[in-house]
């Protein structure tokens, strides 16, 4: 495995593009196996995670080419309709594809998915919203074997929490089926709204994109598509994070400032310049930051893929922090490590109070899983000394070249093997 070693307290100055989004990329791939033909998605970051759901399509019997950041999928000859276990446990979001070929197929093999970090991360809503549909739903050996005599019938979903693959999942599963399908309290996430780009241009009927309630007449066959993956906000606001704990001066190009709202909003409250173009981003930070309240949320509250990131940042804050995780039930992997740095932080049930401090310390850490390793770094970027961080394999499931922009932003950071 491989590590990061980082020599912070070096300012970050520069600009960098920001990479298309894994959580758009990954349900784009897996609509590819609702419609035959070669299907173009353009700006697809090259991750672990793609990497895992083109290996699990390519199990299935399709081919894909990539061409740079654009990927031509063709999913005619799907021979396989089986997930397996050992491409399904490196990522949860491999459930996308039930939906899908479920619609198409009208069966399938998808094992549940492991565990995770951040908490017990179930899939009742995508196989409620299904059977819904008229799906039969067997659980067996660790595997959900679906299938569906007919075409999958439309159906009223309703979700009691506004999942954002469980409303890609019944959206995919919906498109092709017969009859209509409302999806009440879906999630507004852009990554959702990008989907449903996707399958109009495919020729699906969806109507209310961006809002919590999803209206969707089943058309009978759908054809390939052409379609550009939205800039990664999370990536984004990593970076944006990152000039906060830092200090200096970052351009970021190629990214979509209206998807970062709250973020935004926080950061200027404490005491970052932030200025936005309909494309990019300008961040610096003129004076010492000041302590921020957050409490995560659906879209378009604060994100929950942002809470760690944030949280190394108001460590090193004036004043006292409130961070409020609400939407996974154990999302405070990160504080460990950050008060092995120094940090002062206590949680009380699912909120963390942060007392910024000075600088934190160098000291080894470990990452756990996708966002604390990159809270990790933030917080290494602004530590004095050289420091490193182990099993940097989570990093690279979700942010692409991040070694590679880090030092294209100046910071002395290089990647080496355990
Ligand atoms: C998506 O995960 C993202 N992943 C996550 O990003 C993100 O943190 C999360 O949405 C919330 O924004 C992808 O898009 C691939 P949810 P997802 O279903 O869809 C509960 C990252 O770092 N729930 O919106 O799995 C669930 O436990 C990852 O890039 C059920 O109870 O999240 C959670 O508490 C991490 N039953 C809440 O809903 C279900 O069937 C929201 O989860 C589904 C979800």
């Amino acid at each position: 495995m491989d590590k990061l070693i980082i020599e912070g307290g070096r300012k970050l100055q520069g600009e960098i593009n920001i990479s298309g989004a894994k959580n758009a990329a990954l349900p784009l791939i897996a609509a590819t196996l609702l419609a035959p033909g070669w299907h173009v998605i353009r700006n697809v970051p090259d991750l672990r995670d793609t990497k895992t759901i083109l290996a699990l399509l390519e199990s299935f019997g399709a081919v894909w080419k990539r061409d740079g950041n654009v990927l031509s999928i063709n999913t005619e000859a799907l021979t396989n309709l089986e997930a397996s276990y050992d491409l399904v446990k490196t990522m949860r979001a491999s459930i996308l594809v039930l939906g899908p070929l479920l619609a198409r197929m009208r069966k399938a093999r998808v094992s549940l998915p492991g565990g995770c970090a951040i908490g017990a991360r179930p899939i009742d809503f995508h196989l409620d919203g299904l059977s819904k549909m008229g799906a039969r739903l067997d659980l067996e050996e660790g595997y959900v074997n679906a299938s569906t005599g007919n075409r999958l019938s439309g159906g009223n979903i309703y979700f009691d929490i506004p999942s954002v693959t469980g409303t890609e999942n019944i959206l995919m599963a919906s498109v092709l089926a017969k009859g209509v399908t409302v999806i009440k309290n879906a999630a507004r996430e852009p990554e959702v709204g990008n989907l449903i780009d996707m399958l109009i241009s495919m020729g699906a009927d969806i109507e209310g994109k961006d809002t919590d309630r999803l209206i969707i007449h089943g058309v009978k066959d759908l054809r390939p598509a052409e379609v550009t993956t939205i800039p990664d906000r999370i990536e984004t606001g990593t970076y944006m994070v990152a000039v906060g704990a830092t200090g200096g001066e970052v351009t970021l190009r190629n990214c979509n400032p209206n998807h970062l709202p709250a973020l935004t909003e926080k950061l200027k409250a404490a005491g970052l310049i932030i200025e936005e173009t309909e494309n990019s981003f300008f961040v610096s930070r003129p004076s010492k930051i000041q302590s921020v309240d957050i409490k995560t949320q659906p879209y378009p509250g604060f994100p929950t893929d942002l809470q760690a990131q944030l949280m190394a940042l108001m460590s090193m804050a004036n004043g006292l922090s409130v961070i409020t995780e609400k939407i996974f039930e154990n999302r405070f992997m990160h504080v460990a490590e950050l008060k092995r740095m120094g940090a002062e932080i206590k949680i009380n049930g699912n909120s963390a109070i942060v007392k910024g401090s000075k600088r934190l310390k160098g000291a080894r850490v470990m990452a756990t899983d996708l966002r604390a390793s990159a809270s990790l770094v933030v917080a290494r970027l602004a530590a004095e000394g050289i420091t490193e961080i182990s099993r940097i394999y989570h990093l690279e499931r979700g942010y692409e070249d991040m070694v590679g922009k880090l030092q294209a932003l100046g910071a002395n950071v290089r990647k080496e093997k355990e």
